[in-house]
């Protein structure tokens, strides 16, 4: 029998908490409870479930995803994404999962190790031993590279800035909807949606010239194999579905690891027995980093996973019920808003021993075995999982090791960062660190 907590007090109690503060409020509801929360919710006749059950979470995700569509954020995201692999449902979904599968093949991926290696390499190059800066700024930077290399081959660099600065400026839209007050409609001409718009027709500007040079011209990248997928009936991506899928992986594909790096070297800086572990295995490598290293970075891989753990830069997974469904025992009720929450089921004591503490050498092949399958997910699951779980994975590894072998990253504070969750969880502020090089 699922068991359902609700916690006390009414819908104006809970909103304005997951308002101020969700991370700790969505890990309050959780505790404790082994099945679901039902969360008070202010829409007559909808209701709202944070699942903490990891059969169910596999449920929900896995054997009845057909039942459930992507929640209301999610869905915003199309003023920049359009109808792409994030954002899209059914059947333009699948068409889309299909055709860009083979761009995301292991053979394919392999071959971008190189372009992470000589990404962290050229930005840890000219780091002066005792320079202050903002890690997080620097992380998001290498990897926004790192994803546009693999997408666009060199083209991308005279755009780069550019097309940062883009980003930044949606993501300050977006959060200022996720975040706080009332959302204006797009089309009111407030100061924020004029800046969002400005961001967008940037983008647009930029991926279609890269299209059209890489339609004219194909190369050794992503957007080149995409351009050259096509489905059963011979049909491929038109370029207003190549621009989405491109915006789309740019997107999805660097804020994330970034704050995974961020984190990473954080809990570094503050656990010297994990870093000296660390630069004990990357001092072992010899010659330079690749693909061939990563066999030898298991220790590294681990910093990933458990860094992962604590901070998931995916933190919740949200989803709204198509039709009434049972999940286990559990019936919900068509719109029905569904929370799979990272955050919490990667903290609790139920399925980790001591879980606040960083020790990256639990992750042993005993521990991944016994552990319920979606207990850790940080990149979701079923068909829906991210696309890009092998290329951040790899992308972790190597750049984690390529900087390490260079520098360490002194965090200015030993405490733990105030952090934003929008899409992904976000350091306030920046992480201001010093640089240390190695010798
Ligand atoms: C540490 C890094 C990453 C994390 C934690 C992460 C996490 C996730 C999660 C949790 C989802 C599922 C969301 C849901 O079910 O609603 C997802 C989907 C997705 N991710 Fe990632 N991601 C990462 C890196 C990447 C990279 C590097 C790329 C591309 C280069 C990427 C592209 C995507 C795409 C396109 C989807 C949508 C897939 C679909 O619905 O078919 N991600 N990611």
């Amino acid at each position: 029998m699922t068991e359902i907590t609700v916690p006390p007090g009414g819908w104006f109690s809970h909103l304005f908490a997951i308002s101020a503060d969700p991370l700790h409020t969505i890990a309050a509801w959780a505790e404790g409870a082994d099945g679901a929360v039902r969360i008070p919710w202010p829409v007559p006749g909808q209701r709202s479930m944070l699942i903490t059950d990891p059969a169910l979470i596999e449920e929900i995700l896995v054997r009845k995803h057909k039942h459930f569509r992507k929640d209301w954020f999610t869905r915003r995201l199309s003023n920049v994404m359009g109808d792409s692999l994030v954002t899209a449902e059914g059947e333009t979904w699948r068409r889309q999962r299909k055709l860009a599968q083979p761009a995301f093949h292991s053979r394919q991926i392999d071959g971008y190790a190189r372009v992470m290696v000589e990404e962290a390499e050229a930005c840890v190059a000219p780091l002066a031993d005792g320079q202050a800066l903002d890690l997080n700024a620097e992380m998001m930077a290498l990897t926004l590279r790192v994803v546009c290399r693999a997408l666009f081959g060199a083209r991308m660099t005279e755009d780069i800035h550019g097309v940062a600065e883009a980003i930044e400026a949606y993501m300050r839209w977006y959060l200022g909807v996720g975040g706080s007050g009332v959302p204006l409609p797009d089309w009111v001409p407030s100061a924020a949606n004029r800046e969002k718009d400005a961001a967008i027709a940037l983008l647009d500007d930029v991926l279609a010239r890269l299209i059209a040079a890489r339609r004219a011209e194909p190369a050794d990248d992503l957007l080149s194999t995409l351009i050259a997928a096509v489905d059963e009936d011979g049909g491929g991506l038109s370029d207003r579905e190549l621009r989405d899928e491109a915006a789309t992986l740019m997107l999805a594909g660097h804020e994330t690891t970034a704050q995974a790096l961020t984190m990473g070297f954080f809990l570094l800086g503050t656990h010297p027995d994990a870093l000296a572990r660390l630069h004990a295995e990357v001092d072992a490598l010899e010659g330079p980093l690749g693909l061939h290293s990563l066999a030898g970075l298991d220790y590294t891989t681990r910093v990933f996973k458990e860094t992962m753990r604590l901070y998931p830069p995916v933190w919740g997974i949200g989803r709204e019920a198509l039709e009434d469904v049972t999940i286990g025992d559990l019936p919900l009720h068509r719109g029905d808003q569904i929370w799979l929450a990272q955050w919490a089921m990667h903290r609790s004591p139920r399925f980790f021993d001591d879980p606040l503490a960083f020790r990256p050498e639990r992750w042993t092949p005993e521990m991944e075995a016994a552990l319920p399958r979606f207990a850790y997910f940080p990149f979701g699951g079923g068909p829906r999982v991210c696309i890009g779980q092998r290329f951040a994975m790899m992308e972790g590894a190597l750049l984690l090791a390529a900087l390490a072998r260079q520098a360490r990253f002194e965090p200015q504070s030993p405490e733990p960062p105030e952090l934003l969750p929008s899409v992904t969880i976000r350091p306030v502020g920046g992480l201001p660190v010093t640089v240390r090089r190695r010798t």
